[in-house]
């Protein structure tokens, strides 16, 4: 019986067949894990912070603005986490620092602890992160808060939150969905912090009111955010 031989080049095909196979496998698997990984997708990302800071309290109950605390957003890439000496206005336990006497609200608070050795040593308290976008995005608050974009489209209602939960993506698709159609967004620049703030009326012609009175023009080319 005669034995049957492939060609030569069926041969090297299968060889690229098979490896070409495992790399386009390998490349799903990396982009399946890039798009499920924690570290990429954080949604629900609730670290454990140092002093139990309720935003519910402070800015739900005590109605402190955002801006009391993260006094940089408005002008500024980053939304600056307060110094220390901004809690010490109200939680300084009677001490008095450069000729101003502190708040005494809890003084004596073991929860607070932390806040009153931050005080006395200089040292800040240290704060983790929760929402983090990689290196090579780049993001601006300031160029959202003055342009009609409240921090709740964004984090969502944290002024309910006993502890600050990421809530959305941050995913490229999600800055894309609302930089391709912003009037689903868009408000007064006045009522930017007012979280429970609701449209009155249809909240799309709402929007498109805030659109067109504020000149957006939202930007999709690669370069607005990878410069
Ligand atoms: C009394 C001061 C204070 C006020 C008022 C305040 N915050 Fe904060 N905020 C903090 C501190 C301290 C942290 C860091 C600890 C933490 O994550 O809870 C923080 C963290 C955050 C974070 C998470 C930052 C990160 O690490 O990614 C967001 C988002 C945030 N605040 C939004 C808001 C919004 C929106 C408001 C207004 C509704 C607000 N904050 C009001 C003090 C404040
Ligand atoms: C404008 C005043 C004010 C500022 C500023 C402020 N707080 Fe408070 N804080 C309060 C009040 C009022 C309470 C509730 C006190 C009570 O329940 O008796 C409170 C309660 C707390 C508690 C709970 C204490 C306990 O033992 O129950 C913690 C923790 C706390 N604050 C942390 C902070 C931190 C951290 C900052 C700075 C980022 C800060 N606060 C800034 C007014 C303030
Ligand atoms: C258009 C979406 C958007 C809006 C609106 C927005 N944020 Fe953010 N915020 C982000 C993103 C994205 C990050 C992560 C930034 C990074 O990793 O560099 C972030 C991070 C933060 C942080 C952590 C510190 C920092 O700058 O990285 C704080 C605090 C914060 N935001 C507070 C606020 C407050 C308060 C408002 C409203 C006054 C607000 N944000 C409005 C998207 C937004
Ligand atoms: C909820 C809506 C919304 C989301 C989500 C959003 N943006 Fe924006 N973005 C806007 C609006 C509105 C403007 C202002 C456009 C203007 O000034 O006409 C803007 C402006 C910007 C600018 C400034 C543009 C310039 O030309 O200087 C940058 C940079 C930017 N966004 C990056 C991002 C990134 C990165 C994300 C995701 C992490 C994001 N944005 C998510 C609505 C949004
Ligand atoms: C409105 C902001 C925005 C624009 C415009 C934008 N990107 Fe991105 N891009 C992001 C963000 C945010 C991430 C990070 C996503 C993450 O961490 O999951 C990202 C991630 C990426 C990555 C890393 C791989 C990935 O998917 O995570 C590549 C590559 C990329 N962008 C290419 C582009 C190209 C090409 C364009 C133009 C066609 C573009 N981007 C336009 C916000 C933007």
């Amino acid at each position: 019986m005669q034995e049957f031989h492939f060609p030569n080049w069926v041969n090297r095909f299968t060889v690229i067949l098979i490896f070409g196979g495992l790399a386009v496998a390998g490349y799903l698997a990396t982009c399946l894990f890039a798009a499920i990984h924690p570290s990429i997708v954080n949604v629900g990302y609730q670290p454990k912070q140092p002093v139990p800071f309720s935003h519910r309290l402070h800015a739900g109950q005590l109605k402190l603005d955002c801006r009391y605390c993260h006094n940089t957003v408005e002008r500024a890439g980053h939304a600056a986490i307060p110094a220390t000496s901004t809690c010490g206005n109200c939680h300084g336990g009677d001490r008095v620092v450069e000729g101003v006497s502190l708040g005494v609200i809890q003084g004596e608070s073991r929860l607070l602890t932390p806040v009153r050795e931050s005080l006395e040593s200089g040292n800040p308290v240290e704060w983790i992160r929760v929402h983090n976008v990689p290196d090579f995005v780049y993001f601006n608050h300031a160029a959202h808060i003055n342009r009609g974009v409240s921090c709740v489209s964004c984090h969502g209602r944290v002024d309910t939150m006993e502890v600050v939960t990421q809530v959305e993506p941050m995913s490229m698709k999600w800055c894309l969905d609302c930089h391709r159609e912003p009037e689903r967004h868009l408000r007064d620049p006045a009522l930017i912090t007012k979280l429970d703030f609701v449209p009155p009326g249809d909240p799309l012609e709402y929007g498109k009111h805030w659109k067109e009175e504020l000149k957006i023009k939202t930007n999709v080319s690669c370069s607005t955010c990878h410069r």
